[in-house]
């Protein structure tokens, strides 16, 4: 595929990877002594981060999160407890106002399921988050794949995978009807001698659809953005079809450009057949950075990471995100794709996605033990940054969403290293654009624009 020139040009993004947990992307990681990850639950660390995460003009920080245990592999949850592979997480939102309070420009992309709350409730957290960090807001639009989760919300298991996104679609319409419609331009007065607000411009929103039935005013007055902007994560058919209709930023992960670049361009392509221009949206993938000051000290200190994963609990994530039960499959068989209920995506990055690879149970959980199912990219600044242009030149990408190894110290390298690399050669900015986080990523206002950036709608 030919890249608009527009997109060779631009600076590369980065948004930071995260989780209000032990564990995110790197199992066992938490055990190496210049690790923080054991404070998670506590704010010191989320304020350090959010400052270091600005002070290297990241666009945002994408926090992830589930609703239940992996407990796919061995049939329970006592590796992902024994290991802290994704348990404890605690409640992602809750941090973002306090890492905002130390910040001016960072962008918050937060991880919400849509599958067990009702759009009411949705539109008055995000809305009131908007507020409170003056338009930095963003939504990562999950459906959950955790079968744990729905069994935590009383039902028997989860949606199908396709009704998932069918689901998807009806909640978008009722949230995007609260935030965009029910307080019309103009309707808040704020007059001192008169009226709060023109009850004649505030109505309510009637949706009922095939899965969400909603009457509701919406109660949060209109934020910076009315709309968060929209970050999706699906790459199947179903995830595609949902993201050429509503996203702004998609996040794909794959082990390799091989994987990855047939995955943009059948995004983009479903872009284009949805009438929206191709470029319009922002892709991020998922990639973990190791840096020394030389190639080879970088070698050795990923050496030095290798050696504190958690295989079980990177089996245990694999399980999860997969659907696959790994536990007592032979670690030199080869990893079969087989079609359930959980993401597509994951389990394709080993098997179809790249049919000149074959990749064993255990060539999966050590590329997964550093960074999840993303590349590592490992060397001097240089030898990354030359890393980062060509993977982003062959996949068509924009930017990068960076996981860590060691937390802070990945993050720390990144800004201190990287970024002036970076910066000297042109691929990346050196100060953040000004407004809203829509503003920063799109530059052409705070609102979302219905149908998509194209204007079509
Ligand atoms: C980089 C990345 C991050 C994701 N983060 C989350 C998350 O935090 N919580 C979640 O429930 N799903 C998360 N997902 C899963 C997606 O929302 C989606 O369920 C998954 O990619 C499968 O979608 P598909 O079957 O359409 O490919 C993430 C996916 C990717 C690629």
């Amino acid at each position: 595929m030919v890249r608009p020139l527009s997109r060779m040009t631009r600076p590369l993004r980065f948004n930071a990877f995260a989780m209000h947990a032990l564990t995110h992307q790197s199992p066992g990681l938490w055990r190496h002594a210049r690790d923080r990850s054991r404070e998670f639950a506590r704010l010191p660390l989320w304020l350090d981060l959010a400052r270091l995460w600005e002070r290297g003009l990241f666009d945002g920080v994408f926090l992830a999160d589930v609703l239940g245990p992996y407990d796919v592999f061995g049939g329970d949850a006592r590796a992902a407890i024994r290991s802290g592979a994704q348990v404890p997480a605690h409640d992602p939102m809750l941090l973002v106002p306090a890492m905002a309070s130390v910040t001016t420009h960072l962008g918050f992309g937060v991880t919400a399921s849509l599958s067990y709350e009702p759009p009411f409730l949705m539109a008055r957290r995000f809305s009131t988050l908007d507020h409170l960090t003056d338009g930095r807001i963003g939504w990562n639009i999950v459906t959950s794949y955790l079968d744990s989760a729905a069994r935590a919300m009383g039902l028997a298991a989860q949606r199908p995978h396709d009704d998932r996104y069918a689901l998807a679609e009806d909640y978008m319409q009722a949230v995007t009807g609260l935030w965009e419609r029910s307080w019309q331009p103009g309707a808040v007065l704020a007059d001192r001698s008169g009226a709060y607000a023109d009850p004649d411009r505030v109505r309510v929103i009637r949706h009922h659809g095939p899965s969400v039935t909603m009457e509701a005013l919406h109660l949060c007055a209109p934020s910076p953005q009315r709309t968060p902007v929209l970050y999706q994560a699906g790459s199947s058919p179903a995830g595609l079809a949902f993201a050429a209709r509503h996203a702004e930023c998609v996040f794909v992960s794959g082990p390799s450009a091989a994987v990855l670049a047939p995955r943009v361009a059948r995004l983009r392509a479903a872009l284009a057949a949805a009438g929206r221009d191709p470029s319009a949206v922002q892709v991020f993938a998922l990639a973990t950075i190791v840096l020394g000051g030389s190639d080879a000290e970088a070698a050795d200190k990923l050496a030095d990471y290798r050696r504190h994963v958690d295989p079980e609990g990177a089996l245990a994530l694999l399980s999860g995100w997969t659907g696959v039960d790994f536990a007592g499959a032979p670690l030199d068989g080869k990893v079969r794709f087989v079609e359930n209920d959980s993401g597509r995506a994951a389990l394709e990055n080993f098997t179809r996605a790249d049919p000149g690879r074959d990749w064993s149970v255990r060539e999966v959980a050590d590329h997964v033990g550093i960074g999840g199912a993303g590349p590592v990219f490992c060397g001097s600044a240089a030898t990354v940054a030359d890393a980062l242009r060509d993977f982003r030149d062959a996949t068509d990408i924009d930017g990068f969403n960076l996981a860590y190894a060691v937390l802070p110290e990945s993050f720390t390298d990144i800004v201190d290293l990287l970024v002036p690399e970076l910066q000297a050669r042109g691929l990346y900015k050196t100060a953040y654009a000004p407004g809203t986080l829509r503003e920063k990523l799109f530059g052409d206002g705070p609102y979302r624009k219905p149908g998509g950036r194209s204007g079509a709608a």
